[in-house]
């Protein structure tokens, strides 16, 4: 056969990228091409526009996601990006999560965002994909599935939104949104002002603009080099923020010419990981950030293995907090952009991080910052502390072990509104789900007390699919009446990253598990938790520990509970039941880990 060259598949120059990708579909690879021309020209593309890289961009819009609700105008940004730099931009869709319209939760929904993502970068001819998302289990999602996918791709988040102003204070989503509807609960403010704030909590488009997950999720990015510095808190409405889209696309372009070491498993290393959870620690950031974590490493074939929730206690251990931001402090993502973000955090903490670790830009986390025009913010003005002086010591957030949690669990230390309650040992008040917590929480004959440990079960990954962030167990009318703000409170769930108490989550193995000594607590049991110690104990001997799981294991073929039911469940429903991990393996599905399916599982 005679092949023209816009046909040719053999040239060196242009058969490894655009359009030639993947053409084995019709079996003659010449005609796969023609084929392809045709209907890719039914979109008015030209030869030339044709024989481009082609930048993919993930548009990741709903109309049920505020939070991406700015993404057409970053698609046109990252568009003028890449075309003024030679590339050719084509942007698809991927599903929309949101926190608020994503039932059970958003998180049941993540690891299938992970594979959407995953699959359609793989599928389509793109060079390098631009990951347009921001809520908080997107970008976790598409960075699991980029790697996994392994072309290059950069991140670009929405960004948070503004904060809003009730009585001439400002309030945001979603601290604010807890704090006031507590007042509300506890009758000292009424139906007027909680109805008025309602109407101001998201006042913009863009993600939460606390140092929740999305934020948290977003200087994690900038901390692994998948975004530039001021792409996390450049607000969702700015300028900036399309500016920030634009050179975006143009680095995009720039990474199809350096695949070899801009493909997410090169780029990313151990160090890149290393100065992440730095990052998380520096920022006090959520919770919910160290199950991302986990999955995003155990997606990484070779980083995989090196890094567990101990890495995370270690490296808390010589990281202060020196972020000024709700839940942990007082202010907002813009308060921190305006301090100078990432960069002038970077520059705080410079001691604590691998400058060596490589960026979506081609230049190390050292030469990005060598080259960025710095000018620092006065002292005063900035919500950024002195490495020296910081917000909270060190540890922030901490892993607790022992034998209430062999698989561990992870506490916002720095959350707590009672320092007393980091040393602490208690009586368990225990709920055996979500929905006997809400029939019973405030009931004035509950025998609890301040002192009490508050014990809320199965709202683990299978025992209440999604993991849902039940973890902040409200305060039980009758305590919260006395003025008290804060208990020791324990579940195998999550909590919002904008919350904020004495909360040990992601207890593992989580109750479901017939071998779980959380799910064998009762009423009246006593709890340690010492957080200097890192140690989670229920004061029982083994014996009767052992009794009990004995007993309850029984129980649990009995009563046909989800760990048994779940092998006959249909649909991506049962796809999730079957094949999530626990909580310290970040909930992925076993057989999208680097290490297979056989791997890192708890009793199954
Ligand atoms: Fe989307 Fe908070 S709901 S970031
Ligand atoms: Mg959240």
């Amino acid at each position: 056969v005679k092949v023209n060259s816009d046909y040719d598949l053999d040239n060196p120059i242009t058969s490894k990228v655009g359009l030639r990708q993947g053409l084995a579909s019709y079996g003659d690879p010449h005609f796969s091409l023609f084929l392809r021309k045709v209907f890719i020209k039914a979109l008015g593309y030209s030869e030339d526009a044709l024989s481009r890289p082609i930048i993919g961009i993930v548009n990741t819009y709903s109309s049920f996601n505020p939070c991406h609700a700015n993404i057409p105008q970053l698609i046109d940004a990252v568009k003028r990006g890449v075309q003024l730099n030679g590339g050719l931009a084509i942007d698809f869709p991927t599903i929309s999560v949101h926190e608020s319209f994503s039932s059970p939760t958003s998180m049941y929904l993540r690891n299938l965002m992970s594979m959407d993502t995953e699959e359609m970068i793989s599928a389509q001819p793109c060079d390098a994909v631009v990951l347009i998302g921001g809520c908080d289990k997107t970008t976790p999602a598409q960075l699991m599935g980029g790697i996994s996918a392994n072309k290059p791709v950069l991140h670009l988040v929405t960004g948070p939104m503004m904060p809003g102003s009730h009585r001439g204070v400002r309030i945001g989503a979603c601290t604010d949104c807890r704090n006031n509807w507590a007042k509300y609960r506890a009758g000292t403010i009424d139906i007027e002002d909680i109805s008025a704030i309602n109407d101001e909590l998201a006042p913009t488009a863009g993600t939460c603009g606390v140092m929740g997950t999305a934020s948290t999720m977003a200087c994690i990015l900038v901390g692994l080099g998948m975004m530039p510095f001021a792409g996390a808190s450049a607000p969702a409405v700015s300028s900036s923020r399309l500016r920030i889209a634009e050179v975006t696309g143009k680095y995009a372009v720039e990474a199809t010419k350096q695949l070899d070491t801009l493909r997410p498993q090169a780029l990313l290393t151990r160090e890149s990981f290393l100065n992440a959870i730095t990052v998380l620690q520096a920022i006090g950031g959520s919770t919910n950030a160290v199950v991302h974590l986990m999955a995003i490493v155990g997606r990484h074939p070779k980083v995989a293995g090196t890094i567990d929730l101990d890495t995370v206690d270690e490296i808390g251990r010589k990281t202060p907090l020196v972020v000024d931001l709700k839940p942990s402090g007082d202010n907002y993502m813009t308060d921190f952009h305006n301090s100078g973000g990432m960069l002038a955090l970077f520059h705080e903490i410079k001691p604590l991080l691998f400058l060596d670790a490589m960026t979506v830009t081609g230049l190390t986390l050292g030469e990005e910052m060598a080259r960025a025009s710095y000018v620092a913010v006065p002292r005063d003005l900035s919500v950024i502390q002195p490495f020296d002086k910081p917000l909270y010591p060190v540890s922030s957030l901490v892993v607790l072990r022992g034998n209430l949690a062999p698989g561990g669990a992870v506490m916002k230390a720095s959350a707590s509104k009672y320092r007393r309650l980091l040393k602490h040992s208690g009586r368990a008040v225990v709920f055996r789900n979500s929905v006997d917590m809400a029939e019973r929480i405030d009931d004035p004959d509950l025998d609890v007390s301040p002192d009490s440990v508050l014990v809320l079960q199965n709202i683990g990954l299978v025992g209440n699919p999604g993991m849902p962030e039940a973890g902040l167990i409200p305060i039980p009318r009758k305590i919260a009446s006395q003025g008290v703000l804060d208990m020791l409170r324990l579940s195998d769930g999550r909590m919002s990253g904008t919350a904020g108490g004495t909360i040990g989550l992601h207890i593992s193995p989580e109750a479901a598990d017939p071998t779980s000594v959380f799910g064998i607590i009762r009423d009246g049991d006593v709890i340690t938790c010492d957080v200097e110690a890192r140690l989670l104990r229920l004061e029982l001997s083994d014996d009767v520990i052992q009794q009990r799981i004995r007993e309850r294991s029984q129980q649990v073929e009995e009563q046909n509970m989800p760990w048994e039911a779940r092998k006959r469940i249909r649909g991506y429903r049962g796809l999730y039941m079957r094949h999530v991990n626990q909580a310290q393996n970040g909930g992925d599905f076993d057989f999208l880990t680097a290490e297979g399916p056989d791997q890192r599982t708890v009793s199954q």
